[in-house]
């Protein structure tokens, strides 16, 4: 240590004259002044003096200003680079308040920097060692004309403040003397760098040497040493009019300064009275993992570590030749690329000096996932962490460009989160036995899930040629249908069938929309311009009028944003029509599985969908008066309103039943393969679990923008549900997302739809969420169950070889032919049996 302390010993010798001073002042006003050999200034508690002094071997002479208690330590030279030659020199203060110090020849060497004028200007030497100019009676700091402070030579004292007046542009930073005989600016100098989240900085010449970092709300996130401690307190105060770190003494009769020397080494001392000396009050062992950037960017530095640098996980040598001989400079490089949009993550790095934040940007009131989804929505953001680590922590601060100067310590340091491609993140983090236990998993599951899928393909082929030769597809869709309505009169408008003809031009195909569940869906105008959807219900369904006058009743009861809105109905010469609201968006299938048209449904916009179609199941299912189990949700009867709000259409149609009651009553399986429950496809059980499923399979598909049924990948037979599951246990769930998807919100957000997905399509239905808690998983952060491998029965029928015989299976949802072949009826069957 003391081969350290020797270096900042500053021998000034200081000449005869001034030990001859016999008058000290207080202050200097404009009739007074300064003389080389005469009086010093001193300041009003004596700690600091002002005189002329020669440093070192030095001839020139320099006004400066130094401790009463050791007067070989200067603080703050004015004249530092404009030396007087001789014994003339006189300090004055002119009449305006500008203190200029003169030579022999009455020229101006140095001067203070005023421009305006004060009436009763004064210079005073305060105790904290700032000599000032100001109004005789103003002692106000911020009415100051002038002070030695805001010119900072070599020495850091307390209460000055190092850093930025972003309102006048002054900076304020010490730098050191070239030589202990010369003070004029050195090499070397400590300062705020204010580009990004401001940081501390040692430079030499206009490099950065070594980075204290940026501030953490406690301390500089690089700098061990500044810690709280029992004689000085400090802050770093930054704020649109400043940037600047200070310190105050918390006892004032101990003296501490912080200097830097014309070697370029940092130091604070404390005057140890005692002894009558300065000792270093903290000295970090100054190691090699200090120079800034050694390693190179993404790669850290740890001093205990042999060779000291190495690249971050998933990083690899950038030039692996000269990383090997020692050279890190190059640093290293992504071993998998980043995605961007689609598949990026984030990988937690504790306990580092975080990187350097030149390139950062930051805001003090974010939280940190509000920071996670910021930094992924911009492509060249290469990592966030918490601004503040005080109280749990608060704000955000993001990294654009490469990661630079980063160490890691074996106790303190912080946490930040680097971005990594998804499928780095699965690499990382699976390295452990798991994983082979998963991948048996996986294996086991594709073996059953293809038996599954062979005895689903031979059970289909057998209730297809049973129904076949029955003869009995037509089967009455709506017998099934309670009355619940009662013989209530209709407070529905009735269309008039000349009407509903002329607006749809006589059914005309130009003006077919679709083929829905129970019919054909034909756009009409009204005379008064209104658009409508007419459904035609098919005309054999056999079931009576009053009974089709109560299903519309209870129908048209149902009422909420989510559900496209019932206007009418027409019941005329055996057609039974249903006027609905026109959607002109058409149907969510028709976005969703559409390669140009899924780009303009953006993350925010699939999420308003996935919440809207989750309310509107709610209430068909608890929040109505009626309990009604849609049983066919699917992505073409969710339909689009102009601002892309989701209404479920085809409500109702199915069976409708008041109260609690759970038929689970076997009697017809209606539904679409893809979305069906397995035990409603198996068993024909149905209850609200069975649309939670359906529900499941709609949100994985609009994450994704694949379709369930259909899905093929190249790596295995599982169809999309499968794969959703396989993702999520190899935790590379972003691989799901749809790359088209646009920016994202927050991965944790995207996750929990994912998550919430893969809760919904469980096996048994008492693993599925109720619509009520789904709606809550989905707007809080709430714990989630963890999802167990999801009802696998809907498999896609693409893979079953029976399916391309009936290649209807592949065809497009809304053509007639794939609608009446994707249905399965075994009513006939069952009714069969009973006779
Ligand atoms: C310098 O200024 C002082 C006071 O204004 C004056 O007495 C002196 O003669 C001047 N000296 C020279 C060399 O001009
Ligand atoms: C005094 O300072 C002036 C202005 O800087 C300069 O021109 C002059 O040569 C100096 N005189 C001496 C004796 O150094
Ligand atoms: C004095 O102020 C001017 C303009 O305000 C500036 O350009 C100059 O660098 C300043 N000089 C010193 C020594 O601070
Ligand atoms: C401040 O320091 C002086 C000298 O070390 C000591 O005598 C005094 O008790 C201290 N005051 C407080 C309040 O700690
Ligand atoms: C910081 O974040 C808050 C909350 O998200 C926001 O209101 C504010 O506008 C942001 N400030 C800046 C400068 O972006
Ligand atoms: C990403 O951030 C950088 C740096 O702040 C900025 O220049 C760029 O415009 C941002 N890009 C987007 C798409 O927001």
């Amino acid at each position: 240590m003391g081969a350290i302390t020797h270096l900042f010993v500053y021998s000034v010798f200081f000449s005869l004259l001034r030990i001859s001073i016999t008058q000290d002042s207080i202050s200097i006003t404009p009739s007074q002044s300064i003389r080389d050999g005469g009086t010093t200034l001193v300041s009003a508690g004596r700690s600091f003096q002002l005189g002329f002094f020669s440093p070192g071997n030095s001839n020139s002479r320099y006004v400066g200003i130094w401790y009463t208690v050791s007067p070989d330590t200067v603080v703050w030279v004015a004249n530092r680079e404009a030396p007087l030659s001789d014994h003339s020199g006189v300090l004055k203060l002119a009449d305006d308040g500008v203190l200029v110090l003169l030579n022999s020849t009455n020229g101006t060497v140095w001067s203070s920097n005023t421009s305006t004028t004060l009436q009763n200007p004064l210079a005073q030497l305060l105790d904290t060692g700032n000599l000032v100019v100001k109004d005789g009676n103003d002692d106000k700091p911020e009415n100051f004309l002038w002070q030695s402070f805001d010119y900072p030579c070599d020495t850091h004292l307390p209460e000055m403040k190092l850093g930025w007046n972003l309102v006048t542009g002054l900076d304020r930073f010490i730098s050191s003397w070239k030589s202990t005989d010369d003070p004029a600016p050195g090499e070397y100098s400590v300062r705020i760098d204010p580009r990004g989240l401001p940081q501390r900085v040692n430079m030499k010449g206009d490099s950065i040497k070594t980075r204290a970092g940026s501030w953490n709300g406690i301390t500089f996130t690089g700098n061990q040493g500044l810690r709280p401690n029992p004689v000085f307190r400090y802050e770093f105060v930054f704020n649109e009019k400043e940037i600047y770190y200070d310190y105050k003494l918390l006892n004032t009769s101990v003296f501490s300064r912080f200097v830097i020397d014309p070697s370029g080494i940092a130091q604070r001392f404390i005057w140890v009275d005692r002894t009558q000396s300065w000792e270093p009050f903290f000295t970090s062992e100054a190691d090699q993992c200090e120079n800034y950037g050694l390693c190179g960017a993404y790669a850290t530095c740890n001093i205990n570590n042999s060779p000291i640098c190495s690249c971050l996980e998933g990083f690899l040598p950038k030039s692996p030749k000269a990383w090997d001989s020692i050279d890190w400079s190059d640093g290293c490089v992504r071993r998998t690329p980043l995605k961007c949009k689609v598949g990026d993550g984030f990988r937690k790095q504790t306990g580092v000096k975080l990187p350097d934040t030149s390139s950062s940007w930051y805001n003090k009131s974010m939280t940190l996932q509000e920071c996670e989804g910021m930094c992924l929505k911009n492509c060249s953001c290469t990592a966030y962490s918490t601004l503040d680590v005080r109280g749990g922590g608060s704000g955000c601060l993001l990294w654009f460009g490469s990661l630079v100067d980063i160490r890691e310590f074996s106790e303190g340091g912080q946490d930040f989160y680097i971005r990594m491609a998804i499928s780095e993140l699965g690499h990382l983090e699976k390295e452990g036995q798991s994983s082979k236990k998963k991948l048996v998993g996986i294996i086991v599951g594709s073996a059953l899930l293809v038996v599954g899928m062979i005895i689903v393909g031979l059970l289909l082929y057998i209730w297809k040629k049973k129904l076949k030769k029955q003869g009995t597809t037509k089967g009455s869709q709506r017998k099934d249908y309670d009355n619940e309505g009662g013989k209530e009169d209709m407070e529905l408008p009735i269309f008039d069938l000349a009407a509903i003809v002329n607006a749809t031009d006589n059914f005309s195909n130009n003006k077919k929309l679709g083929e829905g569940g129970f019919g054909p869906v034909y756009k009409g105008t009204l005379p008064e311009g209104r658009d409508i959807a007419v459904k035609r219900l098919s005309k054999n369904s056999g079931q009576g009028l009053d009974e089709f006058k109560n299903e519309v009743i209870l129908i048209a009861k149902l009422q909420h944003r989510n559900l496209v809105k019932l206007l009418g109905c027409c019941i005329q010469e055996n057609e039974n029509m249903l006027v609905y609201e026109y959607m002109p968006n058409k149907s969510l299938d028709s976005f969703i599985f559409d390669q140009p048209k899924r780009k303009l449904l953006d993350w925010n916009k699939r999420i308003n969908i996935i919440r809207g179609v989750a309310k509107g199941l709610l209430y068909l299912h608890e929040d109505s008066r009626l309990r009604i189990i849609h049983r066919d949700l699917k992505a073409s009867n969710i339909l689009l309103d102009n601002d892309m709000n989701p209404k479920i259409s085809d409500f109702g149609l199915a069976r409708s039943f008041g109260g609690d009651q759970i038929d689970s009553e076997t009697n017809r399986i209606m539904g679409t393969y893809g979305y069906m429950s397995p035990e409603y496809a198996e068993h024909g059980q149905y209850s609200v679990k069975s649309d939670v499923f359906s529900f499941g399979v709609l949100v994985l598909e609009i994450v994704s923008g694949k379709k369930n049924r259909g899905f093929c990948h190249p790596d295995h037979h599982l169809n999309l549900l499968g794969h959703a599951w396989k993702l999520w246990i190899e935790d590379r769930s972003m691989e799901l997302v749809d790359e088209l998807i646009g920016d994202l919100c927050t991965l944790s957000n995207v996750l929990r739809h994912i998550h919430v997905g893969l809760l919904c399509v469980q096996h048994r239905p008492e693993d599925r969420p109720n619509m009520s808690s789904v709606v809550q998983m989905l707007s809080s952060e709430s714990f989630l169950p963890k999802p167990k491998q999801p009802g696998f029965f809907t498999v896609s029928l693409e893979d079953d070889s029976s399916s391309s015989k009936h290649g209807t299976y592949s065809a497009n949802e809304i053509t007639t032919t794939s609608f009446k072949a994707r249905r399965i009826r075994i009513e006939g069957s069952k009714r069969e049996k009973g006779k």
